[in-house]
């Protein structure tokens, strides 16, 4: 591939307005709930995983979400779309703080969909966004990854981006033997404490190959540059079109939009397309809630404690 060499280029200040979600994998990990369900539909305690991502997109001031949909993902497009029976329904029962709740995912954000056919790859879902998304700065956020809402790393990335040009991907410290699970980030230290540059990167590492225990996790902003990268770079680990491996060459020094800059984020983090990560999730979600903690965690210490026959 031959790319042509210019310098990094700068934003337009406060232009990054719209959010990619891809959302077009097969959720292998939780068969069979995502034989006919994609798995970002699952629960999280009472909405589904998708609706906290795109709240902490709309959070961050990204109002225009483009999903990127596969197989089974009706339901997806449906949570986000009206529902009149049911509003109707809700409406002759009086209920209107379940008629709020339901009209919350609708009147989110301005919803954008398209289809990625072939599942092959996350950097493939990505360059599916390229005529929506055009030549401006965007966020991508992953749709099985969730970000607690207390925790605002998408909108300190924005900030990054805007100071810094170039693309941002967050990055969290991980136990080094679970570095293989994720793209591992080579870094610098900068001026700014929670602010690194990314000077290259290797997608799943073998053992003893990860160049630092820095994981990327799913939030991104990109240059649109990426898109080329993208259109170029050829399957890589698992036979896909890995973001990793683009945003390794987004990286390398004076590309077309780079430079890549990493956040590293401390805050709380679920993987929700894993079973554990995702029983996880809900146990501390519930427990934090007005409503549901109290009488939760009283049933959740007894039950630890083994204080209950059955
Ligand atoms: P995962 O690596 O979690 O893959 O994708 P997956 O297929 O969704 O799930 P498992 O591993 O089989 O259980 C990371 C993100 O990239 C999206 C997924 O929807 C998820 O948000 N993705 C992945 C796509 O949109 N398209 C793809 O071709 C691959």
């Amino acid at each position: 591939m031959s790319q042509q060499s210019q310098p990094p280029q700068r934003p337009t200040p406060g232009r990054i307005s719209k959010a990619v979600i891809p959302a077009a994998g097969l959720g292998t990990r939780f068969l069979p709930a995502t034989k006919a369900t994609p798995k970002e539909m699952l629960p999280v305690v009472d909405k589904p995983a998708i609706q906290y991502v795109v709240e902490e997109a709309v959070a961050a001031g990204l109002t225009d979400v483009l999903m990127v949909t596969g197989r089974n993902k009706r339901p997806l497009e449906d949570h986000f779309d009206r529902n009149y029976e049911l509003e109707e329904a809700l409406s002759r029962k009086g209920d209107a703080s379940r008629l709020a709740r339901v009209r919350e995912s609708s009147d989110l954000a301005t919803m954008h969909y398209v289809r990625q056919g072939d599942p092959r790859g996350l950097g493939h879902a990505v360059l599916c966004a390229q005529p929506h998304i055009g030549d401006q700065p965007f966020a991508v956020l992953l749709g099985d990854d969730l970000i607690d809402p207390r925790d605002p790393l998408l909108t300190r990335m924005t900030t990054v981006q805007h100071h810094h040009g170039g693309s941002v991907i967050a990055l969290m410290e991980v136990d080094p033997a679970h570095i293989h699970l994720y793209g591992s980030a080579a870094i610098q230290p900068t001026d700014e404490p929670d602010v690194v540059r990314v000077t290259g990167l290797v997608e799943k590492p073998e053992p003893g190959q990860a160049p630092s225990h820095y994981a990327v996790i799913g939030r991104y902003v990109l240059d649109p540059a990426v898109f080329t990268v993208l259109a170029h770079t050829p399957p890589g680990r698992g036979n896909e079109i890995q973001l990793t491996d683009a945003l390794k060459t987004l990286a390398t020094p004076d590309h077309p939009g780079g430079p890549v800059h990493g956040v590293v984020f401390t805050g709380r983090r679920y993987d929700t397309g894993d079973r554990a990560d995702y029983l996880r999730a809900i146990v501390r979600l519930a427990c934090e809630r007005d409503d549901l903690g109290p009488d939760f965690r009283t049933w959740l210490k007894a039950y630890v404690n083994g204080e209950m026959d059955q």
